[in-house]
């Protein structure tokens, strides 16, 4: 039985799918993947380069452009999503793009897979920022081989402390208290979100087996553009992370 974000989120995607269609087609063209709001090339943020091959699960794929990218570096991935209309565009640019791999339609917070089943795992602003982090980092650890990495990205805690209630700007400003940071209902797009301050992150990584690699804050270059999602200006890009990506393994 899903939980009430997941059903709401699940009408959220179904909706706006339509949205991520030319962006999802972009980033699936692209042979050099990029990261963020503002584009950050790989060669400079290197997520990837904790990828190792094998096989790989993708956590709210959207428009699986990641697992893409995996597949191109030689991985197998699995691609799992809570929305079947972001799974048809996905399905659609299989097509388009001519190769194939696995979509399955499902939540994150309840995976349909044996324990041990995943090389890697991976999240850009899917599981991670739209489901309890109580719930899916656990199924994560629990899907991931002994050993294995699980890679994610989303808003940085500090632009979570400092967003205005709307997410249109942001300022020099905390807006909110770090403590009890948690779940974040969107009254207007009956959408909810999910943000925990790190030391929290920090105690269910532990509960859960899972060790911190890294933490990747990233900057935009120098000759970044404005990006097109209003609350992260340029300029404060440039003085703080918009946005950040953890990097943990699996003890094994
Ligand atoms: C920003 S989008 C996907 C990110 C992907 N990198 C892309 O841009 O296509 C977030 C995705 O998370 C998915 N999602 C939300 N809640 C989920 C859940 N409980 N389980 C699996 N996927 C979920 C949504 O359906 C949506 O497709």
């Amino acid at each position: 039985m899903s939980s009430d974000h997941v059903r709401a989120n699940r009408a959220y995607w179904d909706r706006t799918a339509a949205d991520w269609v030319e962006p999802g087609r972009r980033n699936w063209a692209d042979e050099q993947p990029t990261w963020g709001i503002y584009g950050i090339p790989e060669s400079e943020v290197g997520l990837l380069a904790w990828f190792e091959g094998g096989e790989t699960v993708e956590l709210g794929c959207g428009t699986a452009y990641v697992s893409a990218w995996l597949a191109r570096r030689g991985g197998r991935p699995v691609g799992v999503d809570n929305s079947a209309a972001q799974l048809a565009t996905a399905a659609g640019f299989q097509e388009e793009f001519g190769f194939r791999f696995p979509l399955v339609h499902g939540d994150a917070e309840q995976l349909p897979f044996n324990d041990e089943s995943f090389d890697f795992a991976i999240s850009e602003y899917g599981a991670a920022i739209w489901c309890d982090p109580y719930r899916w980092l656990p199924e994560a650890a629990r899907v991931l081989r002994p050993g294995g990495r699980l890679v994610f990205m989303g808003n940085s805690m500090l632009l979570t402390l400092c967003v205005s209630d709307d997410y249109t700007r942001v300022g020099d400003r905390l807006q909110r208290p770090q403590f009890g940071m948690y779940r974040v209902d969107d009254q207007d797009d009956h959408s909810v979100e999910f943000h925990l301050s790190h030391g929290d992150l920090i105690s269910v990584f532990r509960s859960c087996g899972l060790s911190v690699e890294d933490l990747v804050e990233l900057r935009p270059q120098a000759d970044a553009v404005e990006s097109r999602f209003p609350f992260a200006e340029l300029d404060w890009a440039r003085q703080w992370p918009v946005e950040e990506a953890w990097i943990v393994r699996k003890a094994g």
